[in-house]
């Protein structure tokens, strides 16, 4: 199958597994709901939600369990995207295509849809309905907070808007983008290999390709601030420079950050040779992460 295909097929599901899993607008707090569902359902590229999929396809995972694990995962996703727009962070004010949630609503409307999105995505792991071993649900929810807080999302966060200065460290950079975007996308594979029950050396590889791929992801972003199109963004570029952030553009400029790109794409398509053909859509996903414009 081809990659966009499945991205199509997988952010459709996704879209209709947030949509019953967030709670149904309603009472003096319908605004919240309302926020929420905006940010949410949204038109994201699910690309966690891919590869939560995607590598639990490799060990045949029940798609139930990688789909509830997958909305988990965009639920905080989501989350850091609507406070990360906030005037008191990046200061944005389109998203997905659409006004951010602080714009829509309010700001402390916004606040608290993040708040509210984070922790229903540990609700929905915490659920027998994910997986009936009580276990495996346990090594998720760890798994998720580790990526998600002070030693991964959030951390990556803090060092991104402190980096405001412009501040040209290049270990500090990379050690940010590998929090603030790698440990996310680290754990989308990881959950797909949790779920399905994938030996040492497939975790070792997944987690190869992952941090190889998290850290590329992350430096196309910032490539896109610089020269993509707010259009097929959905979101505003120029921003990095205008704040005067620190990332692998500034330092390496465009065609050093492109080469990094290209080098970090081919050498996590390494990590997964020992899936032989059973990898091919996740080496499609990789090409796709290369050439991105959206
Ligand atoms: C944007 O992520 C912010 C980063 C962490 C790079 P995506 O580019 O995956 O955003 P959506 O989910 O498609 O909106
Ligand atoms: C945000 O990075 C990463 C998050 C954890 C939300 P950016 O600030 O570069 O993401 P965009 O460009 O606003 O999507
Ligand atoms: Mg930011
Ligand atoms: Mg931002
Ligand atoms: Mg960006």
């Amino acid at each position: 199958m081809e990659f966009e295909t499945r991205l199509k097929e997988v952010a459709d599901k996704l879209t209709v597994a947030l949509d019953q899993l967030i709670p149904p607008a309603a009472g003096p707090e319908a605004d919240l709901m309302r926020a929420m569902r905006h940010a949410a359902l949204a038109n994201g590229k699910r690309m966690r939600p891919f590869y939560v999929l995607e590598t639990g396809a490799l060990f045949q995972a029940p798609e139930k369990s990688l789909l509830r694990a997958a909305a988990a995962l965009e639920c905080i996703h989501t989350y850091s995207l609507v406070h990360d727009d906030l005037p008191c962070m990046d200061d944005d004010d389109y998203r997905r295509g659409q006004p951010t949630v602080h714009k829509a609503f309010d700001e402390a409307t916004a606040v608290l849809a993040g708040d509210a999105l984070l922790t229903l995505a540990f609700k929905i792991l915490a659920s027998e309905e994910t997986h009936t071993d009580p276990h495996v649900r346990l090594r998720l929810i760890e798994r998720l907070a580790d990526s998600s807080g002070a030693q991964g999302m959030v951390a990556g966060q803090m060092i991104d808007m402190s980096a405001n200065n412009g501040v040209a460290d290049l270990n500090v950079i990379t050690r940010m983008q590998r929090l603030k975007t790698g440990a996310l996308i680290s754990h989308s594979m990881e959950a797909g290999a949790i779920i399905g029950g994938a030996r040492e050396a497939e975790r070792n590889a997944l987690a190869g390709f992952a941090a190889d791929l998290g850290l590329a992801y992350q430096i196309s972003d910032d490539l896109l601030d610089a020269e993509g199109d707010a259009e097929d963004l959905g979101k505003a570029v120029g921003k990095d420079a205008g704040m005067g952030k620190a990332n692998f553009v500034t330092v390496l400029g465009i065609e050093g950050a492109r080469e990094r790109v290209r080098l970090l794409a081919a050498q996590s398509k390494e990590h997964l040779a020992i899936f032989r053909n059973r990898a091919d859509i996740l080496l499609q996903s990789v090409d796709f992460v290369l050439d991105r414009t959206r």
